[in-house]
């Protein structure tokens, strides 16, 4: 048996340790501190201005939460299990510091509205951060694609040699996914930008609150509107466990390419030594560890998103102690996808690109294909025609062991007269790449103007 509670009042035994420990958070919301003394503050400022606390007991209590927020930056706090959450193991810690004066920090307050309100000041802060790391990431494939626009690869589909690509333009399309990642986190910001504090337990408070002062102090857009949603919204949260799924869905898209481009049927790239990891028992191994982790780790935090949807799903209005359930999943996405982004960034830096086998692997193939069609329809065979016509030329290649660049123009001309020497030409794989030319195409020239674009644009939010 353990001693009082905050809210021991109406007990009369008190909870046996391995249930308190069970209902317990401190473990994890400790990450809140911060976060809870900011919230505080704001809080006994407003309750002082208001004449809801006497201007001195505000000062004094302000006073004691300073230096619980030194304490708490030099990491000199700590916490009791018996204290069941941030919000009482602070309360307590006011306490040893000032005296019986602390109980007056929560008038007109509840946990409800202050838990939901550290949330807030946590993930808006986190969002930031990730917005910064997002940032890196789209320059270095920005920076990347810069100096391989006129790198030829094989592009695939069905994972099949289709049509060859620019390096460049490959890189560019993750810029893109990228990008509407990063507007996602971006809007994610406006709901996580509302304050809660002053909704109280659920109904709001009696006490001539100023809820627009506490939201300005915090630094919030603005509070919310309805007490009830104050209290048992997790939507900014949920949000971002969303967005966080859909950036490590890309992550791992590109992780997995990288995987296969090391591998030595590729070879089309080698990640630096500081990338990679060896084998215990394989001397010659250098394995893209750190990108299968990336992969790997998708795993989690769809399971976060699924986890925090499920707990809401069936949640009467407003508090439920399930809410708690909010937290680790949450922290762990965040630690996961900044992590990740960082290494994507360095892995993208410091991998060198192996141009000439790339583009050799666009020379043993049938990805010119589609050039040779297109020459034919250019001279007025209707495509369909000329898709039968080179469908026979490439299965008679594959019997013979040869490319359609190795056919020799007097076969050429058998086949139809329209055909002349430029036909090499228009075979190579860098003639391929270079006329796609349609906007958005995998052409020289449309790569640079994405790439173009994009500067212009990271640019821009660098100066916001
Ligand atoms: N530790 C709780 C949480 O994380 C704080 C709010 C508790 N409120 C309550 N009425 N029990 O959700």
């Amino acid at each position: 048996m353990v001693e009082k509670k905050l809210w021991g009042g109406r007990f009369e035994a008190g909870l046996e340790e391995w249930v308190e420990e069970f209902g317990a958070s401190i473990r994890f919301d400790q990450r809140l501190a911060q976060y809870d003394i900011q919230g505080s503050i704001a809080h006994v400022t407003m309750l002082g201005k208001q004449g809801i606390l006497q201007p001195e007991e505000a000062v004094a209590i302000q006073t004691g939460l300073q230096e619980l927020l030194a304490d708490c930056q030099a990491g000199r706090l700590s916490f009791d299990v018996s204290n069941e959450d941030i919000h009482m193991n602070i309360e307590s810690l006011l306490t040893e510091k000032i005296g019986p004066l602390a109980g007056k920090l929560h008038t007109a307050r509840s946990r409800n509205d202050q838990v939901a309100t550290d949330m807030h000041l946590y993930l808006k802060e986190q969002l930031v951060l990730v917005l910064d790391k997002l940032w890196k990431l789209r320059e270095t494939l920005v920076n990347l694609a810069s100096q391989h626009v006129e790198t030829i690869m094989p592009g695939y589909t069905h994972l099949q040699h289709a049509q060859p690509i620019s390096f460049g333009h490959h890189l560019m399309a993750y810029y893109s996914m990228f990008s509407r990642d990063s507007e996602r986190f971006a809007f994610n910001r406006k709901h996580a930008d509302l304050s809660p504090l002053g909704a109280a337990a659920l109904a709001g408070t009696t006490f001539p609150v100023d809820r627009e002062l506490t939201s300005e102090l915090m630094g919030f857009a603005k509070p919310y509107s309805n007490s009830l949603d104050a209290v048992s919204d997790r939507d900014f949260i949920l949000e971002f466990l969303s967005n966080s799924s859909l950036l490590m869905m890309h992550m791992s898209r590109l992780c997995e390419e990288i995987i296969n481009w090391c591998s030595h049927e590729y070879q089309f790239v080698t990640l630096s030594d500081t990338f990679s990891t060896g084998s215990s028992i394989m001397p010659q191994k250098k394995n893209p560890d750190m990108a299968e982790l990336i992969r790997g780790k998708s795993g989690r935090v769809y399971g976060n998103l699924i986890g925090l949807l499920t707990v809401m799903k069936s949640l009467p209005l407003a508090y439920n102690k399930d809410l708690q359930e909010d937290k680790e999943g949450m922290f762990d996405t965040v630690d996961t996808i900044t992590v990740a982004l960082d290494i994507l960034s360095g892995m993208l830096q410091t991998m060198t690109v192996n141009e000439q086998i790339m583009e050799e692997a666009t020379q043993k193939d049938f990805s010119n294909a589609t050039e040779l069609a297109d020459y034919l329809a250019n001279k007025g065979i209707p495509f369909r025609q000329a898709h039968e016509i080179v469908g026979k030329l490439v299965l008679d290649c594959s019997k013979a062991g040869h490319y359609l660049q190795d056919v020799p123009l007097a076969t050429y001309r058998a086949i139809s007269e329209l055909i002349e020497a430029d036909v090499y030409q228009a075979l190579s794989s860098k003639t391929a790449v270079e006329r796609r030319t349609s906007l958005g195409g995998t052409g020289f020239s449309q790569v640079e103007w994405q790439i173009q674009t994009a500067k212009t644009e990271l640019n821009q939010e660098k100066s916001l």
